[in-house]
């Protein structure tokens, strides 16, 4: 594997997310916690950061443990470290370089330059400049602007580059990273989904002890299906799964989902709630007190349930790489287990120990072992859901007869997207209920009924996001076929906010 050592970029993970498309493993560490070389470290990562070499309090960790012993690659702050340690001049750069650049001159009889071209466009991000390089090190790329944008030290497998090749705009940086982490450090291109599965498999069977039973709660997500099939391959009918139905999921959503786990051969049992749920947020219209008297009575459901699966030892939970990163993050102590991760205080009460099959994968790789183990489309594929579904997709107090407005609303916007071939292309959808009524007519009749808001986003990762530009024949489409449709409801807008500064939901 290689090794990341996070000065707190904000492009650390996608160093890795750029070497785990090479199909090479990789973990970050923070700076503070640099783990001791073992033989599985094939080659190190100095990632970059918001701190300067020149200021005192800045990163300076003792990198001797690594240097010369395996292959070590500096980036950006990372290589004016390793100039700065070793007696070169960092300085405050004359004009701030930010943003794309292209390679002037580059040696590509060096190993890391190989086959990149001349002119290739790379992305700067720096206030400060190598001036002056140590002795014994080597220009082996620059910049109309930066003389030192790649150094190579003499006689060991030691190098720094100023720019980027983690952000798509250096055209070449995968090519740069495929030199450094397969030609320079000799590692494998072995860590596929398949092989991920098979050692996990492997590594569970060890871990979970032969009698052990294993709970796991089920959300219909990717996550905790794919959390659900690698531990349902590792130990058959002694995982446990519970899932919940909290009266909030979309339309006929319980009954299918359960119907695909079934199918899947896996020992899930359902658990029909909705009525709990509806009596916890009876007159509730804050946002954050329904979310908590959602989450509550979840952990109460969840316990009960689990307390009936005798003998389990174990709690089973779908935490990502990037939930793990952030806990453990160079910016701040503080540990931020998402809280529909963290169930109650049923580890401690039941004495159960915590197994997290998915904490090395990134969302993506999520998906691409889910695949791996043939989990049926519909649930690979699906756009994410909130915890607390739609009921903080009801503005105001949520009632079962809103629900089941919504619910109907709602289904005719899925399938209309997926009618049109819209689903694919778009992140997440779902409509909300508005706490308004306006006039309408029908027939000859007035009404006065609901408005509902369609929500339709692209987006990456969920943290910024544009509204869909869905076309306006599919809008009028499932506009018609609401109003129609649904009594109670005789108007939809389309909601056409980004974000930032509006969030995808409305609560
Ligand atoms: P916002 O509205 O903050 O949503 O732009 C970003 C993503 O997070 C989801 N979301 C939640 N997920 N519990 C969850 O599990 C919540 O309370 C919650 N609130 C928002 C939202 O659906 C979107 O994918």
């Amino acid at each position: 594997q290689i090794l990341i050592l996070d000065f707190g970029s904000q492009y650390t993970q996608l160093i890795a997310r750029r070497i785990r498309e090479l199909n090479v493993y990789c973990e970050i560490h923070p700076f503070t916690h640099a783990p001791d070389l073992t033989e599985d470290i094939r080659g190190v990562v100095l990632s970059g950061s918001p701190c300067s070499v020149r200021d005192p309090e800045a990163p300076n960790p003792d990198l001797s443990r690594y240097l010369g012993k395996v292959p070590v690659l500096g980036v950006c702050y990372g290589a004016q470290l390793l100039a700065s340690q070793n007696g070169g001049d960092v300085l405050p750069a004359t004009i701030r370089e930010y943003g794309r650049a292209r390679l002037s001159h580059l040696d590509a009889t060096n190993p890391l330059m190989r086959e990149l071209t001349s002119g290739s466009q790379v992305w700067m991000s720096h206030g400060d400049t190598i001036k002056t390089l140590p002795a014994g090190f080597e220009i082996i790329a620059s910049t109309p602007e930066v003389d030192v944008a790649a150094y190579h030290v003499l006689g060991q497998p030691t190098y720094g580059i100023q720019f980027h090749p983690e952000v798509t705009h250096s055209t070449e940086g995968k090519l740069l990273m495929r030199n450094f982490v397969v030609d320079i450090c000799g590692c494998d291109q072995s860590w596929t989904p398949e092989h991920f599965v098979d050692s996990m498999v492997l590594a569970l069977q060890n871990t979970i002890g032969p009698d052990d039973k294993v709970i796991l709660g089920l959300s219909g997500g990717v996550d905790s299906s794919v959390a659900a099939l690698l531990l349902h391959r590792a130990i058959g009918p002694r995982l446990h799964g519970i899932f919940v139905n909290n009266g909030l999921l979309r339309k006929d959503e319980f009954e299918s989902v359960l119907h695909s786990y079934k199918d899947l051969g896996l020992n899930v049992r359902g658990v029909d709630a909705s009525q709990e749920f509806y009596a916890a947020l009876a007159g509730i219209s804050d946002p954050e007190g329904k979310r908590k008297a959602i989450g509550r009575t979840f952990v109460e459901i969840f316990d009960q349930e689990a307390q009936k699966v005798e003998g389990a030892r174990w709690l089973a939970q779908g935490t990502i790489y990037p939930d793990v990163i952030e806990s453990v993050s160079v910016k701040g102590p503080a540990v931020t287990i998402k809280s529909h991760h963290n169930v109650g205080g049923l580890p401690e009460k039941m004495n159960l120990k915590i197994v997290e099959p998915l904490r090395a994968l990134f969302k993506d790789e999520v998906r691409q072992v889910g695949d791996a183990l043939e989990l049926p489309h519909n649930i690979l594929h699906r756009h994410p859901f909130p915890g607390p579904g739609l009921g903080i997709r009801i503005l105001g107090d949520v009632t079962p007869h809103k629900v089941d407005l919504l619910q109907r609303a709602d289904d005719i916007f899925i399938n209309g997207l997926r009618e049109f071939g819209l689903y694919e292309q778009v992140w997440q959808a779902g409509v909300m209920l508005l706490p308004i009524q306006s006039v309408g007519v029908m027939g000859d009749e007035r009404t006065y009924e609901q408005v509902v808001a369609l929500r339709a986003v692209t987006s990456v990762d969920g943290m910024t996001a544009d509204w869909a530009h869905l076309p306006y024949d599919f809008l009028a489409y499932v506009s018609n076929k609401i109003i129609n449709q649904v009594r109670g409801i005789n108007r939809v807008v389309y909601d056409i906010s980004s974000k930032p500064p509006a969030t995808i939901e409305w609560e």
